[in-house]
């Protein structure tokens, strides 16, 4: 079962003119089948803490570690934009993030491809493919390398209303299927109310300011009045501790 725990965290930026503090005594933990969505207005450093729970960063004090029994996870990251590699085909994209090419490998990326509709995209090159397909491939390419987390930064934020809701339905289905755990950045509160069993919010200078269970049962329809009230109800905390959900 795999554990992100974050401790007293906090990341600065320091440039030539000026120091930004992206995150400032951050903690929270969460482990197991959970789907925890970091909400909060722009700058308020969600981005910065996936990139440190990922690697690519690190943090200026305190810990944030992702681990599978007393070993580091492996993390599955999905960017806001998807970043393929436009000369490589959808399977060759892939492929370059596994350790291995074999035909059992190029099997479980197909079987991925497929898990998000995509499997008859395989060889063909992503400028061929809308953006919403683009993004899908980003998550079939994110579960593909079988993470035991999965770090999603505003996946669905740049697609139309109409894939976005569908991309939320698959989303949703393969983390009941999957049972991993995942991390999900959105600027969206009814989307995070929607996908969500707990929502950990941030607010400026990158201060973690509330930590939230949400119960409700699954799957979620956002036409639905406990969702509606709940929605409400978040938005209400937003306004309460003075965030602006930009
Ligand atoms: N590489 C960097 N160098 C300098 N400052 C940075 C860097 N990366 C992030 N920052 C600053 O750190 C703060 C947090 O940035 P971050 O990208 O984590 O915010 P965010 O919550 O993801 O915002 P958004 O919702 O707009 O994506 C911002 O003030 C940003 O300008
Ligand atoms: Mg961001």
């Amino acid at each position: 079962m795999a554990s992100i725990k974050v401790q007293s965290l906090r990341k600065e930026f320091v440039t030539s003119d000026s120091t930004v503090v992206a995150l400032e005594n951050a903690s929270f933990e969460a482990s197991g089948h959970v789907f925890v969505s970091i909400v909060g207005p722009s700058g308020c450093g969600k981005s910065t803490l996936l990139n440190i729970l990922s690697g690519i960063e690190t943090p200026t004090s305190g810990i944030a570690e992702i681990t599978e029994g007393d070993k580091k996870a492996r993390n599955g990251y999905v960017f806001q934009a998807a970043r393929l590699l436009p000369w490589r085909t959808v399977m060759d994209n892939l492929l370059f993030v596994q350790k291995d090419r074999d035909a059992e490998t190029r099997e479980r990326c197909q079987r991925y491809l497929e898990m998000v509709d995509l499997g008859h995209t395989a060889n063909k090159y992503p400028g061929q493919l809308s953006g919403g397909m683009q993004q899908r491939v980003g998550i079939a390419r994110a579960f593909s390398i079988e993470p035991d987390v999965l770090l999603m930064d505003e996946p669905f934020s740049h697609l139309d209303a109409i894939t976005g809701r569908s991309l939320r339905k698959e989303l949703h289905h393969i983390w009941m299927e999957t049972r991993k755990t995942v991390l999900f950045v959105t600027h969206d509160v009814g989307e995070a109310v929607e996908l969500s069993n707990r929502m950990v919010i941030f607010g400026q200078g990158g201060r973690l300011r509330e930590d939230m269970k949400i119960d409700l049962p699954f799957p979620r329809d956002p036409a639905d009045d406990a969702v509606a009230l709940t929605k409400a109800n978040v938005l209400r905390t937003f306004e309460e501790l003075d965030l602006v959900a930009s």
